[in-house]
């Protein structure tokens, strides 16, 4: 008998003109949190999808063996029944149904062939409360954050009984506390004996969390440590390939002239239009300076940059100035109009359109550039690949449709495409999410670079190491207002906090 509850032999996969897997191992041990790394376009996503069974038998080489048997998974049916659970990266929820519909879709409590409507309210309401999540389950899903509907995902696949969870990158969209939630559900499976594969970008909670690490580079296997063999330094290396001397290129900057000004702004909830989301902010935004904006997830970041940018759709008072001048900004063509982008948290929604190009997505909001009434391909072709290699995006071609590359090569596509608009103030919220630690490196100094060219750039961020790292000065959000300000020298991840959590009041 293997000590090992799953093994993977040999596999590999290929796309038309990729090899995203390249006789690949790992073993696995029961009971254990094992953590899959590399950098974006690594293989991960793909690997798991062979093994929950959504490339089916047949599709890949190799095998896949749960306890000595060789499995020959046709779909994601045969996997679950295996025991086999994976929360995708691309979350698959569906969007018109509520909460309580999506976690139990396919699997209603029915009295013959009725759905038991209160029943099916019960238990996800319980569900919900084991969860810690303040969440109505006749809530539609589309009405959610993307930190909700990941929310929803996992306990989604939780009602599934799994003996192996896999979760692909399940905290990209969530708050620290509901990080800490999560950490303590796989604490708990774990100790009912669920084995659980872990991806994640985060190096903190891997090393939090897992018990073991396999590490993946350009689709090929390159090892699995156990996690008191590794540091950061040593995991980056495996990933990486090569040492990375510093996470946060800090240049020094000279504030320029003001501006953005946005005076007593503030954003009312669309479904409850007595509710304030954004109150009273006032702020300024200079040239040659990074404006990092902190703050727990729903104090009203998003709602704020969204609402300058023309995006939001509840009702908004107040003004924008924009170089001395008032603004008038109903949609976002009218702010991309005056030099505004703005790189959205949601990328599905605001960002890109998964089934065109990496090119066509890329130049979508700057046809001006490469048409002359009719549209230039060749100018598209070019504009384009200078952005894929600025950004060293991975991908076939720049004809290749977007939906089919790599997570974080996907957000990479929506800075290109933002980038590309020359904009005068660039708003990159949570721009980093799902990226590597060589790309964010790579993002961050082009962050530097604009500001040399006098753009002036706003990034919201919930990664608190990316805010002090980056940010010539932070602007602390709490429950609508701005509740504090701090320049970076000055900033600790405690005094974020302490704004961030309510300050004085
Ligand atoms: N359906 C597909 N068609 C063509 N190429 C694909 C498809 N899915 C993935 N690829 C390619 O396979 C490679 C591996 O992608 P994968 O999504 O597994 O990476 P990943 O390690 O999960 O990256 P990330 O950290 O960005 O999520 C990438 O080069 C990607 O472009
Ligand atoms: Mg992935």
């Amino acid at each position: 008998m293997s000590e090992y509850i799953l093994e993977m032999n040999q596999i590999t996969k290929e796309f038309p003109g990729v090899k995203a897997l390249n006789h690949v191992n790992m073993k696995i041990k029961e009971g254990e949190v094992h953590g899959l790394c590399g950098e974006n376009g690594a293989g991960k996503s793909t690997f798991i999808k062979i093994l929950s069974g959504v490339y089916p038998y047949g599709s890949y080489d190799g095998e896949i063996v749960i306890r000595n048997v060789v499995q020959n998974f046709q779909n994601t049916s045969d996997s679950e029944r295996a025991g086999i659970v994976c929360i995708h990266q691309e979350l698959a929820l569906v969007n018109e149904l509520s909460v309580q519909e999506n976690i139990f879709l396919g699997n209603e409590p029915t009295k013959m062939g009725v759905i038991q409507w209160e029943e099916l309210y019960r238990k996800t309401t319980a569900l919900l409360e084991e969860l810690d999540l303040k969440i109505n389950p006749n809530d539609k899903v589309k009405n959610l954050g993307v930190g909700q509907q990941q929310l929803v995902e996992i306990a989604k696949a939780l009602t599934k009984n799994a003996k192996i969870l896999i979760l692909d990158e399940p905290t990209s969209a969530l708050t620290e506390h509901e990080v800490e939630i999560l950490m303590n559900i796989m604490r708990k499976l774990k100790k009912n004996g669920v084995t659980c594969i872990y991806i994640s970008h985060k190096f903190n909670e891997i090393f939090e969390i897992c018990d073991s690490v396999s590490i993946l580079r350009d689709g090929s296997y390159v090892g699995t440590r156990g996690i008191q063999e590794l540091d950061r330094d040593s995991l980056i290396y495996m990933m990486v390939g090569r040492k990375l001397e510093q996470m946060f290129p800090r240049e020094h900057h000279t504030r320029k002239e003001l501006s953005l000004e946005v005076k007593n702004f503030s954003v009312y909830d669309e479904q409850n239009p007595s509710r304030k989301l954004v109150n009273s902010v006032n702020l300024k935004a200079y040239k040659g300076e990074i404006l990092g904006i902190s703050g727990l997830m729903g104090s009203g970041r998003t709602e704020l940059v969204s609402a300058i940018f023309g995006a939001f759709p509840g009702k908004k008072e107040g003004e924008v100035w924009i170089d001395g001048a008032k603004t008038r900004i109903e949609s976002p063509v009218d702010a991309t109009e005056y030099g505004i982008a703005l790189v959205s948290e949601d990328r599905k929604k605001y960002g890109l359109v998964l089934g065109m190009s990496v090119s066509e997505n890329i130049t979508l909001s700057s046809l001006d550039k490469v048409s002359n009434f009719i549209l230039h391909p060749d100018e598209e072709v070019r504009y384009s690949k200078k952005y894929v290699s600025a950004l060293n995006v991975k991908t076939a071609s720049v004809e290749t449709i977007v939906k089919n590359l790599s997570g974080g090569n996907q957000q990479k596509v929506v800075i290109g495409k933002w980038l590309m608009t020359d904009p005068k103030i660039l708003i990159l919220d949570e721009p980093t999410r799902g990226i590597d630690v060589g790309a964010k490196f790579e993002i961050y100094k082009i962050m530097n670079e604009l500001i040399d060219a006098g753009v002036t750039v706003i990034m919201i961020s919930s990664d608190l190491e990316e805010v002090l790292g980056i940010s010539d000065r932070i602007l602390v959000m709490c429950e609508g207002k701005i509740e504090g300000e701090l320049d970076y020298k000055e900033a600790t991840q405690e005094k974020i906090m302490y704004y961030a959590t309510g300050g004085g009041n």
